[in-house]
């Protein structure tokens, strides 16, 4: 529209007019907020802009794939992606608590970013896609930076702590603004629809001990539930989807033989801001086909189950 598109305009003249000939670092999760802020910046600074990406090996199916296209090939920006995989599994190593797993991966964040950042010579900006509802701490944006940041500041803050200056392009926005931001930017209508992921990534949906093997399992389960979404025209009648690992094991049949395997919980919520949220009256036999899929493609599952509690007084995460 022309109401973005001169925003678009303006912010281009003033975040050039800030930085002047300095590198700005962009921190991508993958999700819309930071990647319509390096969109626009890509379109302001060109060269002058480094994009982070770390791979903590807790992204969903073809998440990494995705991004190294978008802003390697696509935006042709100066694309770090940091395998940071072993530093994440290593971290998280026998560790079930919530709560644990949330700090640890916040603070291996911080160390990875840290390492990578330090190595960029000339970069005095770090750009985050912070959103409105961020700035006055609302939770109506749950898949934007407001945790994270609240977590940085908790140990220190992280632009402060690396001696940057912020920079927030999106801080007056609503998230249906930023959207209409990425599709004049030219992002695909794919990732600017994408259902909010959580920071701390498949560790919170992979219930118990954390081990290469269980999250691979996982995110087998939620790429078949995705891909039988899309397939279906559910993906976007509802508002997150998603697959939990759960802790335990089930008898199950197979042939002659008993089984004794994984559980996988399908997660699916209606929701306008995620405060609260109902679960999705899925049609049955989308449900069928995702559980015979799951069970028949994904090794060492052997029940799907749905979720059908409301929040409250469920969460949407089941960590
Ligand atoms: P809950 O589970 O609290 O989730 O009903 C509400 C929304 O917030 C997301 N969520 C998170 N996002 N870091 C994030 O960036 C987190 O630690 C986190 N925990 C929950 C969740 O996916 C849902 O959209």
């Amino acid at each position: 529209s022309w109401k973005i598109s001169s925003f678009i305009e303006q912010e281009v003249d003033s975040i050039r007019e800030r930085v002047g000939q300095s590198r700005v670092i962009c921190g991508l999760s993958g999700g819309v907020d930071s990647s319509v802020t390096a969109a626009l910046l890509y379109k302001a600074l060109g060269s002058q802009l480094t994009c982070i990406f770390v791979d903590n090996g807790l992204l969903r199916k073809g998440e990494r794939e995705q991004v190294e296209y978008e802003f390697g090939e696509h935006f042709k920006t100066d694309l770090h992606v940091v395998d940071a995989r072993d530093r994440f599994l290593e971290a998280l190593a026998g560790v079930t608590d919530p709560q644990k797993k949330r700090k640890i991966i916040g603070k291996t964040f911080i160390d990875v970013f840290k390492d990578e950042s330090a190595g960029i010579e000339n970069a005095h900006f770090l750009a985050q896609g912070t959103l409105y509802p961020d700035v006055i701490e609302s939770g109506a944006n749950p898949d934007g930076p407001a945790a994270t940041i609240k977590y940085h500041h908790n140990v220190g803050g992280l632009p402060e702590q690396l001696g940057f200056e912020l920079i927030e392009p999106m801080r007056m926005l609503f998230k249906d603004e930023v959207r209409l931001m990425g599709h004049e930017l030219g992002l695909p209508e794919k990732l600017i629809w994408r259902h909010p992921f959580p920071g701390p990534g498949l560790a919170v949906r992979c219930l118990g001990e954390i081990t290469h093997d269980r999250l691979e399992t996982l995110r087998e389960a939620d790429a078949v539930l995705i891909e039988e979404l899309y397939d279906s025209d559910y993906y976007h009648k509802v508002q997150q989807a998603f697959a939990v690992l759960l802790p335990l094991q089930t008898v199950g049949v197979m042939g002659d033989a008993r089984t004794y395997e994984d559980v996988i919980a399908i997660r699916s919520v209606d929701t306008d801001n995620f405060m609260t949220a109902d679960w999705s009256r899925l049609p049955y036999d989308l449900l069928q086909r995702v559980s015979t899929r799951i069970i028949n493609s994904v090794r060492g599952v052997n029940r799907v189950v749905y979720d059908i509690s409301s929040k409250p007084p469920s969460t949407i995460e089941w960590e």
